[in-house]
């Protein structure tokens, strides 16, 4: 059997976490954790200049001003806004109400992605890890590819998970293209559409060489930069195991063109999204590529509230 790593493991901290901004970055913090989890238990309450917010309280957490910054119990506080002239602003801001630096942290970092998202990841990498072993011990052939890596850290339990296995990482390492946008607006909240995605700031905060500086088996990884599924043409594999992540209709849709018919028996496509309300797109594609294709995919959920699994038969 394959060795993966025993790196992994579950940080499940019970530190306090106090989130400065309201707006929709501080509140998508919080979308990322599953229904059942108890947020009071990380999460204190938010923190905002906009005197408007004050007291309003959003999935029970309260709204404090920053001038009570100092009478709440908390470790760390996270900036959650994606734009760099305005996080550092805040950054000088807390640090005048003299908190530490080290209790200060950015949301783009991976410390912040990890503790937010952390009941999320724990499910959706503890399957993860669990079916490269499956796949190792049934030796289903086939490499590992992603669709959506952003910053790559998900790409780096790929990695991890399937040592012995090419990795292919598609993105434009820029956000989402402009063609794919125009679709998702007939299909999805034309105001979550501009708002989440229009933002380039959002996602094109990463690079090729800050998503290889995650990956130990550099020698394995083989990066397809730029619009999917332009990138995939000409590509002659076949696959155990894809993540397609890439929020949108048209490349979901075109991730379960190219590479459904490229999976051996028993390998599996995760599709992110699947249950995320904001993104309709996402579920819309494989519905449509069952229409169109006339198949019933075998689908089943992996425990991580989002996602949707696709087996190969
Ligand atoms: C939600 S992020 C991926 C997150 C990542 N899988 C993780 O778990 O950290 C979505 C990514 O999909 C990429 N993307 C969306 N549409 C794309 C397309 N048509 N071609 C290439 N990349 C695309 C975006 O650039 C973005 O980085």
């Amino acid at each position: 059997m394959e060795k993966t790593s025993e790196k992994f493991e579950f940080n499940f901290d019970k530190k306090k976490v106090l989130i400065w901004g309201f707006a929709e970055q501080g509140k998508n913090l919080l979308m990322q954790i599953p229904n059942d989890f108890d947020f009071s238990s990380k999460y204190v309450g938010f923190v905002d200049s906009n005197v408007s917010f004050w007291g309003k309280t959003y999935m029970g957490l309260p709204v404090y001003s920053p001038l009570q910054i100092k009478e709440i119990d908390f470790d760390y506080i996270v900036i959650a806004t994606v734009k760099e002239n305005i996080r550092r602003e805040i950054y000088q801001q807390i640090v005048s109400y003299g908190i530490s630096v080290e209790r200060i942290l950015d949301m783009r970092r991976e410390e912040v992605l990890g503790t937010a998202a952390n009941t999320t990841y724990l499910y959706r990498h503890a399957w993860l890890k669990g079916f490269a072993e499956y796949v190792s011990m049934e030796n289903i052939q086939g490499n590992v590819a992603e669709c959506g890596v952003f910053r790559g850290d998900y790409s780096k339990f790929l990695s991890e998970f399937f040592p012995n296995r090419k990795l292919y990482l598609f993105d434009t390492f820029e956000g989402f293209s402009d063609s794919d946008l125009e679709v998702e607006r007939n299909i999805g909240d034309d105001r979550f559409v501009n708002n989440a995605f229009n933002d380039k700031e959002i996602f094109n905060c990463t690079n090729e060489e800050l998503v290889l500086n995650k990956i130990n088996n550099k020698e394995m990884v083989n990066i397809k930069k730029g619009f999917f599924p332009e990138t995939a043409i000409g590509l002659d594999d076949k696959f155990c195991f894809v993540h397609l992540d890439m929020d949108l209709y048209q490349p979901i849709y075109a991730g379960l063109e190219f590479f459904y018919e490229k999976m051996y028996g028993g390998g599996v496509i995760v599709v992110h999204d699947y249950n995320t309300g904001s993104l309709p797109g996402v579920r819309k594609a494989i519905k449509d590529y069952e229409k169109n294709y006339k198949i019933k995919l075998a689908k089943f959920p992996i425990g991580d509230y989002y996602s949707i699994a696709i087996l190969k038969i």
